[in-house]
């Protein structure tokens, strides 16, 4: 029974993830929504979804949703990474879409695993910080962990075209984001406004600035290495700015498999959820005649450092992965309140990184203390390690 929780409601993966039910119909149906402060936004799902049960950031904001819910509306209300983690159990529940972003998705995506739910994941946070945790998790339950990020949900549907064993690489593909053609002496100057115009996808803003420093892309091919046991030398990133060739996998004989569609989320989002069937759906259809050309070149890496940051965490594994998710949402918090440059966000990762204590083998709790240390570190190193704005 297709029952979803969705976690991020109020994101912009979560409301897509509301119209794409809508637009199912029933026997899909909302089972719980879980969100952070917006509170007027959530109230109102919640009166036009009639969800049982509802998590909020904490406590105070759970009082204001209470008195903000329309009368005869009396969810559950539970709150904080907890009460996430709480609605992804829940026995109601069978599909949770994780759409939080940065590290607060990750007790709730465990619990889903653990509880044996599909996890229809767009929070790759998660994976980067403890992907072998997750996955292994998810093998000992049975879960099926299904990807909604566009690039790995393409790899997902194209590796249905052979074996695991006979794939040789994919080729994850990065529009390259706003500022990719732009002299590099520009990007000082760029402002968080303009770094949260991309140019073909409209998303929440870590992930908009993440894709402007191509962080985004090391995001994504650590995510890679966990859904589908790829290597360094698996993965291949390769620019192309029109996002219509969402990835390709190519396969031992030479034949390459890609996924092709317009850019909205709207498509990987349902297929998650209907997986393995596939529904007729009313989003916006590829006219391969008006995209007239596709573009594809490997990417700068000097320019575009955070790309090698992702394989290096693949090489290596262990702590490093949640030590960078951590290092860059500070790092991208801090620039948005315009405490840093945006030239400054990559190389301030770098840095806490470089002084990064190392751990092979993490349980969750090493995971946690690492995300909080290096949260403590980044922010301390707001001050000390960066050029003053
Ligand atoms: N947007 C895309 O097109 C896209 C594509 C691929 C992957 N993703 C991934 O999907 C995830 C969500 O992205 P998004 O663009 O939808 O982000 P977003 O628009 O910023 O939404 C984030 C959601 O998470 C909630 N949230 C944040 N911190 C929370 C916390 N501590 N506790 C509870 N809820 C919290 C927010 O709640 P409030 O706003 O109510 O505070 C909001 O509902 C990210 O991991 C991103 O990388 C997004």
């Amino acid at each position: 029974m297709p029952n979803v929780a969705i976690l991020g409601s109020t994101g912009s993966i979560g409301r897509m993830t509301l119209e794409v039910i809508a637009s199912l119909g029933p026997p899909y149906r909302v089972a719980a929504l879980g969100a952070g402060r917006q509170v007027e936004r959530l109230a109102a799902q919640v009166a036009a979804t009639g969800a049982p049960a509802v998590s909020v950031a904490d406590e105070e904001t759970a009082e204001a949703l209470r008195r903000s819910l329309p009368r005869g509306a009396a969810p559950d209300i539970v709150w904080g990474s907890e009460g996430l983690a709480v609605l992804a159990a829940r026995p109601d529940v069978d599909i949770v879409v994780s759409a939080v972003s940065g590290g607060a998705g990750l007790p709730a995506a465990l619990a889903a695993v653990r509880a044996g739910k599909r996890l229809a994941l767009a929070n790759k946070e998660s994976l980067v910080m403890a992907g072998d945790l997750v996955m292994a998790e998810a093998g000992r339950t049975g879960a099926e962990v299904i990807p909604v990020d566009s690039e790995h949900s393409a790899i997902f549907q194209a590796m249905q075209g052979g074996r695991r064993s006979e794939v040789r690489r994919v080729f994850l593909t990065a529009s390259g984001g706003p500022f990719y053609r732009r002299p590099e002496e520009a990007h000082r100057g760029v402002t968080p406004e303009e770094a949260l115009e991309h140019p073909t996808w409209s998303m929440g803003r870590k992930i908009t600035i993440d894709s402007a420093t191509l962080m985004n892309k090391a995001l994504e091919i650590i995510e890679a290495h966990h859904l589908f046991g790829l290597g360094a030398d698996e993965i291949e990133v390769v620019l192309h700015p029109e996002s219509t060739v969402h990835s390709v996998v190519e396969f031992v004989d030479g034949s390459c498999l890609a996924q092709l569609g317009p850019p909205d989320m709207r498509t990987p989002i349902q297929y998650a959820l209907t997986y393995p069937e596939r529904r007729p759906s009313p989003w916006p259809r590829l006219d391969l005649a008006a995209v007239g050309g596709l573009h594809f070149e490997s990417p700068d890496v000097q320019r575009f450092p955070a790309i090698e940051l992702g394989f290096e965490v693949v090489r290596r594994g262990g702590t490093l992965g949640a030590a960078l998710a951590a290092a860059d949402e500070v790092a991208v918090e801090a620039f948005l309140d315009g405490r840093i440059r945006f030239t400054e966000i990559v190389p301030l990762v770098e840095r806490v990184l470089a002084k990064h204590h190392w751990m092979e083998r993490p349980t969750l709790d090493d995971i946690l203390r690492t995300d909080a240390r290096t949260r403590e570190e980044t922010t301390r190193c707001l001050t000390s390690c960066t050029s003053s704005k």
